[in-house]
């Protein structure tokens, strides 16, 4: 059945990457969308706009019920130009990883239309207080809408071309924030997102900003990558190692115990704000179950839960190929790159200003701080990250609770 829109809506989407692709085939089939992919990076709109029109466009599912454009006749364009097609926009929608979004909102805010939202999609932790600044310091009124995922599992299998939908999730939350009332705004934003996705996943709000952040579960990629690696001797390994599957008990240990402290963290937060719901976060092995309920064979522990997850069935740890054909770890993948200064960073000030103890999320961020050449903790205490390189509240001049909460309104 196809989709559509009640009147004719501008949608501009940043990105170039596997979910920019999806994001752009997608809300292209929708009637009344028209779609405006921005691309600055290196040459990928002109691959793009070249690859489209000698060969079209394909969103594959694998099911028969591929989405395909035929050459010569996008329903899309793919440019580099931003003040233009920004200006023109009835809703801007960020489709990238996160360490681009400072960037890209620095570029964005000063043409936004006054009343324009911006959505991430995904935001993750944070993405509401970093639009609200820029369209505040730009004047502008326009909602931010944070979704903590991306829909799909997905991986562009030709350029500009072709782009393979691995698995599509259930049901995603997000959050939102509205400053004002007119335009896309509330539940209309909502339904033209939803519209833009289809069906599946089904957006769900959650209310309670500082317990979105935790439901984004940065305890979960740095864990495994601390357990496998805090002990690696620098030499070259054969194959790459499983990344969930190859997980033992030390990893249990790490996962367990930063989401135990984050459990802590929201129990702590319930009993100080009583009218406000941090319920519904649930252990790491709860979470597990919950979003793979059929491909889990054994739920008996988290480690059995690991082990036994066909979804993560060849999933790999990211690693960089030698020169002599073996493989050495690749720590600027998002697993910390991504997780530790957009996730794992800001639970650790939600502790911090909470005063609720992190031993053992301070003792991976100590890890990875190595790793990614960075200096987030020392003696103990969050140091101030600036904003190109993370995306903690107090870069943003929030340094309480109340101070959280109250941006984000
Ligand atoms: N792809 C998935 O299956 C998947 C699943 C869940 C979550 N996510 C998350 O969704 C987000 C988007 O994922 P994705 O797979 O679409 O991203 P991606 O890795 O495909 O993004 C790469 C793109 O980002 C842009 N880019 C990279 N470096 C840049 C730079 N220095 N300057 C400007 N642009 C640059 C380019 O357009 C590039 O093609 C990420 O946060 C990712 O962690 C992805």
């Amino acid at each position: 059945m196809s989709r559509s829109l009640e009147k004719s809506c501008n949608i501009t989407i940043f990105g170039g990457g596997n979910g920019a692709h999806v994001l752009s085939g997608l809300s292209s089939d929708v009637v009344n969308a028209n779609v405006t992919v921005v691309d600055t990076f290196q040459d990928e709109a002109e691959r793009w706009t070249k690859a489209m029109a000698a060969n079209g466009f394909t969103v594959k599912y694998g099911n028969g019920k591929d989405l395909v454009q035929a050459p010569g006749k996008p329903k899309f364009t793919v440019t580099k130009e931003v003040q233009k097609n920004v200006e023109k926009a009835d809703v801007v929608i960020l489709c990238m990883p996160a360490f681009l979004h400072e960037m890209v909102l620095t570029s964005v805010a000063p043409y936004v239309p006054e009343t324009c939202p911006i959505v991430g999609l995904p935001g993750q932790p944070g993405f509401e207080y970093q639009a609200l600044f820029h369209l505040r310091q730009n004047g502008k009124k326009g909602s931010v809408m944070s979704i903590e995922t991306l829909p799909w599992a997905c991986r562009i299998a030709k350029y500009g071309q072709e782009v393979d939908v691995i698995g599509t999730k259930e049901c995603i939350y997000f959050s939102s924030v509205d400053q004002q009332s007119s335009g896309y705004v509330g539940a209309g934003l909502v339904q033209l997102i939803q519209t833009l996705l289809g069906a599946k996943p089904v957006l769900k709000r959650e209310e309670n900003i500082i317990k979105y952040t935790f439901l984004y579960r940065p305890t979960v990629h740095p864990p495994l990558m601390y357990a496998k690696w805090k002990n690696w001797d620098g030499k070259p390994l054969d194959a790459a190692p499983l990344f969930y599957q190859g997980a033992d008990e030390e990893a249990v240990k790490y996962l367990d115990g930063a989401t135990n402290e984050m459990i802590k963290i929201a129990d702590f937060l319930q009993t100080k704000y009583p009218d406000m719901d941090f319920s519904g976060i649930s252990s790491m092995q709860d979470c597990f179950i919950g979003e793979y309920p059929e491909q889990i064979k054994d739920k008996s522990t988290l480690l059995s839960c690991l082990k036994t997850n066909q979804a993560y069935d060849g999933l790999v740890h990211p690693m960089k190929k030698t020169d002599d054909g073996k493989f050495v770890p690749d720590f600027k993948y998002r697993y910390l790159m991504e997780d530790v200064p957009y996730g794992l960073l800001i639970i650790k000030q939600i502790a911090e200003m909470a005063g609720v103890a992190t031993p053992i999320i301070d003792e991976i961020i100590l890890w990875a701080q190595t790793k990614l050449d960075a200096e987030y903790l020392k003696d103990g205490k969050l140091c101030f990250v600036d904003r190109k390189h993370g995306r903690i509240p107090m870069a943003f001049g929030i340094k309480t609770l109340e101070e959280f909460v109250n941006y984000c309104k």
